[in-house]
């Protein structure tokens, strides 16, 4: 173990992340750090008992929303109406109590020892800590877990122990739906009761979601132990508006301790009826009552041992690194399961409400890979699903801004398909978001190799698109080009731009990839008149104008630096460097009026170089590297997707260092709070990015006419690091050290793979 520098609170450890010493000040930071989850619901790792300090509580059920009405200063047509929310829903691990009547608040107690931590390896949220408060010094530890051995489970464990002298102890828990969102818009709580109710010892409690009706249940069983024995106590149940629970009372002498175990069920209306939701949920809790916490806990750790084994990446030699990869890999896997195509992965998961809706272009562009890698490609396939069956909602979007001959718009921001996005410089003009959703289904198709996909709803999903591109793009009489004006790009700090060069680019593929796709089933036989007639799509003639703009579309470019020009004109802004910053103005995003973000030449994100990194193929290593060398001094990385991108670049040109800067800033984001926010919830999305910088950063993992080719790289750092990774139904585990790479087949049939160029046969180890 190793201790860190920058907000030095964290212990660097390879399987877990550790709070040792109460930092108050952090504890919103540490709440999202620790958070807990198992695709279908989790929580942030608020503590149990009344905490007075800053703490932000957080629960939430994927696929429960809210469409909060919107709020801006000034409306402009074509807004949507409602931003979906994330929910806040049931708090179900607080428990509050009081020694000798004495309320028992965390911030006013003196904290003798403290230690807190998430255990990556085993899913298992842990604390413990020595505390005096009114007068009685006592230990409290406590454990919980969301289950995915059983994702309708959630357990906690608390106990008090070691009371220094005999007193009175009286705890009060439950389930309590009287909860909010810290930024609902008009303040307004979001869930109305539906059943609150006690079954013998299980309470249950269930809801309804306002305007959406969705419907969430739990119900909960509690035991309490004295030094390992079951006794009897008084309890007194205590049922309110949305809230159920009991207060139980007990004498506790000198040296003793104790203990409540709580198995909750969470299940919503997403998987069961709403008209026996709660006996659903009462059944699920009622299955486990003869099973003890370690029980539960045992098969919620092995089956994360499984995730494990298919996607673990080891690092030798650089505990922050391996903490860090660790980090990123866990909370992808607490976050999205892949079991269900209405899901996705919000950007920040079950581990704040910021971002609203559950889905950016994030999901295509930096998710896709991970779960490609490390899952079964069904995983990825439910992501492609998710926006096929939005479809409908896309043409909607698209009709709202006044394209209505089938071109397909996919929202900013979703839950639902529905656009939930409301600054029109991005709602109406980062339409860039169309491009990467239809990469996704050449990503997919590319890596897995099953094109099966798109003879039906890939193809349909593609002819929306490159309708919506067609439609988009306007001719220039002037210039006798094709153009695009009036959007922004990925760089969030340009907004209202024309020609912005990924823009331009990423348009002209998806038409590009369109009229190969239907080259390609043609050559296969693949009967398009259904589709066509589904679409009322006329391929000879809007194909005439995919093809006239393909060959006659504009990107601004500058000869003499040799570079793309990230949208017309850029050069014409005062050119400066980050470096030449005084740090003080970082990040800017927090210091710097919008106008000023807006007028400098400052770049959020990869713009041109996420276009180059899609793309790579279609540029030279010479146009890579005086783009990466221009636009990175320029870039300040504010958004947590952007330093993956250039780690990746970096790495393919051999800039060691930069790649490894990069790595660490996409990688400890969270855990080193670089951009000042991990408070509200942790960067989930740019987590796949992180991983992505290790797989196709350093170990330059690629997937080229069918064949998985590896140019790997050694950060100086490092001894080795190993990985695991998923293809084609084949296992694989890469180690990369000084001595060269080794590929070993773990499972699956024999395959070919190049490494450096050559080409391997692999039946058992491979030594290049
Ligand atoms: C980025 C977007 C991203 C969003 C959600 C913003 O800060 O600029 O590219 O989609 O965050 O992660």
């Amino acid at each position: 173990m190793e201790k860190k520098l920058t907000k030095d609170y964290l212990v660097k450890d390879p399987w877990k992340v550790i709070e040792d010493g109460f930092h108050g000040e952090y504890n919103k930071i540490t709440e999202s750090i620790c958070s807990i989850g198992n695709g279908k619901f989790g929580q942030r790792a608020c503590l149990e008992e009344y905490y007075s300090g800053p703490t932000m509580p957080g629960n939430y059920v994927a696929g429960v929303y809210y469409p909060d009405k919107t709020l801006v200063g000034w409306w402009k047509n074509g807004y949507p109406e409602y931003y979906s929310k994330v929910l806040n829903a049931m708090d179900w691990s607080s428990i509050d109590f009081k020694i000798n009547g004495v309320r028992f608040d965390l911030a006013k107690a003196d904290i003798l020892e403290w230690h807190r931590e998430i255990d990556m390896q085993t899913g298992i949220l842990y604390r413990t800590c020595l505390v005096r408060f009114n007068h009685v010094q006592f230990y409290i530890e406590s454990e919980r877990f969301c289950s995915i051995a059983d994702d309708r489970l959630a357990v906690q464990s608390f106990a008090i122990s070691n009371v220094s002298e005999n007193v009175n102890i009286e705890i009060t828990q439950g389930l309590n739906f009287d909860v909010q969102n810290e930024d609902s818009n008009y303040d307004e709580k979001f869930w109305e009761e539906k059943k609150v109710h006690f079954d013998g010892e299980i309470a249950y409690n269930s809801a309804w979601t306002k305007k959406t009706r969705f419907s969430v249940a739990a119900a909960m069983n509690t035991e309490y132990l004295i030094d390992g024995r079951a006794v009897s106590f008084e309890e007194q149940k205590i049922q309110s508006e949305k809230y159920i629970g009991f207060t139980s009372s007990f004498s506790l002498k000198q040296g003793s301790s104790l203990e409540l175990f709580k198995i909750v069920s969470i299940i919503s209306s997403l998987d069961y009826d709403h008209d026996h939701i709660e006996e659903d949920a009462r059944m699920v809790v009622f299955g486990y009552l003869d099973h003890r916490f370690d029980e539960l806990k045992d098969g919620h750790i092995a089956a994360w041992k499984k995730k494990w084994e298919h996607a673990d990446i080891e690092i030798e030699g650089d505990v922050a690194a391996q903490q860090a990869i660790r980090f990123n890999i866990f909370h992808l896997n607490q976050t999205y399961t892949g079991e269900d195509s209405r899901l996705n992965i919000g950007p920040k998961g079950f581990t704040g409400e910021k971002y609203g809706g559950s889905t950016y272009w994030d999901t295509e562009a930096y998710c896709l890979p991970f779960y490609l890698g490390t899952s079964s490609s069904k995983v990825a396939k439910q992501l492609l699903l998710y926006r096929y069956h939005q479809l409908d909602k896309a043409y909607e979007n698209a009709a709202q801004i006044g394209f209505t001959q089938g071109e397909a718009l996919y929202p900013m921001v979703t839950m639902n398909g529905e656009e939930c996005h409301n600054e029109w410089e991005i709602t109406f003009e980062e339409i860039h978001r169309n491009g990467a959703i239809a990469y996704a289904i050449y990503d997919y198709v590319n890596y897995t190799g099953d094109s099966s996909y798109l003879e039906g709803p890939g193809l349909e999903v593609l002819i929306g698109i490159s309708r919506f591109w067609a439609s988009r793009i306007h001719y220039s009489e002037h210039s006798r080009q094709y153009m695009m004006h009036g959007v922004t790009g990925p760089n969030e700090y340009e907004n209202n731009v024309n020609n912005n060069w990924y823009t331009n680019y990423i348009a002209c593929w998806c038409l590009r990839y369109t009229l190969e796709v239907i080259e390609s089933l043609r050559a296969k036989g693949f009967s398009f008149n259904s589709l066509y007639n589904k679409l009322n799509f006329d391929e000879q003639s809007e194909s005439k104008r995919w093809k006239d703009i393909i060959s006659n579309m504009y990107y601004p470019k500058d000869e003499r630096l040799g570079i793309f020009l990230q949208q017309d004109n850029y050069l014409d802004k005062e050119q400066l460097l980050v470096s030449a910053l005084d740090k003080k103005h970082l990040p800017l995003n927090q210091n710097w009026s919008w106008d000023r973000v807006l007028r400098s030449c400052f770049i959020k994100q990869a713009d041109v170089l996420q276009g180059l990194y899609f793309f790579e193929d279609e540029f030279s290593v010479e146009e890579h590297e005086k783009n990466f060398l221009f636009y990175e001094p320029r870039t300040v990385h504010e958004s947590s997707l952007s330093p993956c991108v250039h780690a990746i670049l970096a790495s393919k040109l051999g800039m060691e260092d930069k790649a490894y800067e990069m790595y660490l800033r996409t990688a400890r984001l969270d855990l080193d709070d670089y951009n000042n926010d991990t408070e509200d919830g942790l960067h989930i999305t740019s987590m796949a990015g992180t991983w992505m910088s290790v797989v196709k950063g350093f170990a330059g993992m690629r997937v080229k006419n069918d064949l998985l080719e590896f140019k790997p790289s050694l950060p100086k750092a490092w001894k080795s690091f190993h990985f695991l990774i998923n293809f084609r139904d084949r296992l694989l585990r890469v180690r990369i050290s000084d001595e060269g790479c080794y590929v070993e087949l773990k499972k699956g049939e024999a395959i070919q793979i190049k490494i450096n160029d050559s080409l391997y046969s692999l039946s058992a180890l491979v030594h290049a």
